[in-house]
Parts: structure tokens; sequence; C-alpha cells
């Protein structure tokens, strides 16, 4: 029988929470398709770094090397500054493994209030790829003069052409395998020098997708058409920023960040990807056993795509569908009462139902 062998982080916060229910569901699918996982858990978290000054051993990536992937809840603290656990801990595996696209699909399901009126089940259904290793999230740059009345601080972006054109291209692929549709934000009005240079790597990639659509957005008016038009959508690239933006406002347009999964990829299957929800650890409602597990259950089925269980991932997908559309189970954040954990059994109920 078939063995994934995981590597499991889940954090802190709701992570601690939903995680479980993503292996609870990731196991049934594993039971009804005739595969097995071995799980093995990592405590790397901010409780963690409060007690060892690191958020994870030096040799971190060296130990999550060997796993086919990474299972990964939320990292993120109040005693902690964001920055610390960000840097200490995903950026280094993003950045490590090559992790360079991160895929984050945005779905209308059945049985989920939108906040935009009008809009039926399955007219949004839209990914975002968004560039997960260089772009604005750099750690060049500096302050000086601090705490002075000159204070300054410099932030420097990076923008590769090896590292646009690869997620440009995973993106046009992506695209060829959909609708054939590509957007990309930029905002060569005002950012005069990365944002053409992204455009030019946009348009010279382009030409070896004759197939593909593609049209370009400024992010600000980019931002308003995903709440005023999300049919226009079928993929949409955007730089490291610019990505992470639009896949929170994404989900939002379509009911929760609850549900919204993610996959870290390493496309080409030289180091292990990480799965994990778009949602961070939130603290407002940690320990209380409220939080939507949809999220990193969705995630779990996109670990599997990656992995080749393609026919697995399609029920888990098809379980939270069902689930949604014909059951009134649902989180508080979707408008329900149920827990964290009657949620997930839910979903793992349903992927044990062979049609
Ligand atoms: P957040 O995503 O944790 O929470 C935002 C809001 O959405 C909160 O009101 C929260 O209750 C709600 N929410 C999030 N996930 C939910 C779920 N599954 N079910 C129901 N409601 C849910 O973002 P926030 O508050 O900006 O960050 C909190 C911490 O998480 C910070 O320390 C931040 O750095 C960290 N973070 C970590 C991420 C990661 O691990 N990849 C991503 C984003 C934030
Ligand atoms: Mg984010």
């Amino acid at each position: 029988m078939k063995t994934f062998h995981i590597a499991v982080i889940p954090g802190d916060g709701i992570g601690k929470e939903v995680v479980p229910e993503g292996i609870r569901v990731l196991e049934a699918a594993g039971e009804r398709f005739g595969f097995r996982f071995n799980w093995h858990n990592f405590d790397w978290s901010c409780e963690t770094y409060v007690k060892t000054g690191k958020m994870m051993p030096d040799d971190g990536l060296r130990q999550l090397r060997p796993y086919d992937a990474i299972f990964l809840g939320a990292v993120g603290h109040p005693s902690v500054p964001d920055h610390v656990s960000l840097w200490g801990l995903l950026i280094p595996i993003r950045r490590g493994f090559r992790q360079y696209a991160n895929l984050r699909p945005v779905h209308l399901f059945d049985g989920i209030e939108t906040p935009l009126k009008n809009w039926k089940p399955g007219q949004i259904d839209f990914c975002v790829v968004r560039e997960n290793n260089e772009g604005e999230y750099s750690n060049i740059g500096g302050r000086i003069y601090d705490g002075t009345d000159e204070e300054m601080a410099v932030q420097q972006s990076v923008f590769t052409r090896r590292g646009v054109n690869r997620v440009l291209r995973f993106a046009f692929e992506l695209a060829r395998k959909r609708r054939k549709h590509l957007t990309s934000a930029t905002k060569s009005n005002g950012i005069m020098h990365t944002m053409p240079f992204w455009d030019e790597c946009f348009h010279r990639v382009a030409i070896e997708y004759p197939d593909v659509r593609t049209d370009q957005f400024h992010i600000d008016i980019l931002s308003a058409h995903f709440v005023r038009h999300p049919d226009w959508f079928d993929v949409v690239v955007g730089s490291n920023l610019f990505g992470d933006i639009l896949s929170d406002l994404g989900p939002a347009v379509v009911g929760s960040i609850g549900i919204a999964p993610s996959g870290n990829l390493n496309p080409e299957k030289e180091f292990p990807s990480m799965f994990e929800p778009v949602h961070g650890s939130a603290p407002d409602i940690a320990g209380k056993g409220i939080a939507n597990p949809i999220a990193q259950i969705w995630s779990g089925a996109m670990m599997l795509r990656h992995l080749g269980a393609s026919e697995a991932a399609d029920a888990i997908e098809n379980a939270i569908s069902d689930v949604l559309a014909k059951s009134e189970v649902r989180t508080a954040d979707i408008g329900g009462q149920a827990s964290t954990k009657e949620m997930g059994a839910a979903i793992a109920a349903r992927v044990n139902q062979k049609k």
C-alpha cells in the first residue's frame, strides 16, 4: 500500500485546532482510496520560540527535506512580533524549498452566502497565483538614525528574470488546464522599475502560450474588479505582495477566509511543497473550538493532488461542496453553530460514503 510521509506543523492558535480535522479527512480519503499516511509532528511555533528563542531549529529544513510534503496550520501569536514568526519559519521554508508558486483557489460554493449580491454557486471560480520567493518580501534594507528625527527605513524589492518567468510559466500552464485565461496584476504606472519589468516578462512568456488569452490590470482597479466582476477571472498572477492581498480579497468575496486553502508549490518536485490555509492563527477565536476547518481540509486535498492522488483530492473537494450544499453543518464564520470537530467529522463521513 502506498504510504505518504507528511511533516505536520500545527503551529499556533487555531492551527492546532484545524490541523487534526485536516488529518481526519485525509485519513478517510486514504481508507477509501487505498493509501496510508505516516504523520510526523513538529512542534515549531511561537510557543517554541518563547521557550527556545527559535521558531524552528537551525537544521529545520534538513529535518523537513525527506518528507513528501508539509502540512501546516498557522503561525503567529500576540506575544511574538509577526515578522519574527513569519521570517523564522514560513519564509525560510518557502524560500529554502523553492516553493515559488503559491496557489490559492477561490470558489463560490452552494450553501455559502457571499457579501456580493446575485452571484450563483460556481459563477465565481478562479485561482490566484502568488509569486512566493522574492518581490516585495525581501530582507534587503535597513534603518539608519534610529530614534532621531532623521530616522529612515529602506526596504528593497527584488525581481529577477528567472524568478518572475518561472511563476508566470506556472500560471500559464495552470490557465492552459482551466479556461485558458490569465490576468496579470501590475502597477507599472506608479512603481516604475520592477513593475514594467514584470510586464515585459509577462508579454514575453505569453508568446509561448498563444492559446491562453491574457489581460492585465493595475492592482488598484483589479481589486475593484474582484468585487464588481469576480466572474472575469480564471487565473490571476501577481507578485508576492499583490498576490498576498488578492488572495485574502478573493476568499472574502466568496464568503469566508475560513474556507480558503493554499499550496506553496515547488512545481519541479525537487523539494517538499507545503500546504496551509490562507488564514492565520486567529487569536480572537483560538481555543474556542469554533474555527472553520475547511481551509485546512481543502489544503489537504491540494496536497493529495500534488502527490498524484487526484481522485482522492476530487473526493475531498466534492465532500466539502456536498456538506455545504446539502447539510446544515457549518461553523460560525459561515453562519452556523457547528464546532470545528463537527464540521471536520461531517466532511470525513462524506468522503467515506462511496457514491
Ligand atoms: P487571521 O487570518 O488569523 O484572522 C483574521 C480574521 O479571520 C479573524 O477575525 C479570525 O477570527 C478570522 N478567521 C481566520 N481563520 C478563520 C477560520 N478558520 N474560521 C473562522 N474564522 C477565521 O489573520 P490576522 O488576525 O491578521 O493574524 C493573526 C495571526 O496570524 C498573526 O500573528 C499573523 O501574523 C498570523 N498569520 C499567519 C499566517 C500563516 O501562518 N500563514 C497567515 C496570516 C496571518
Ligand atoms: Mg496573507
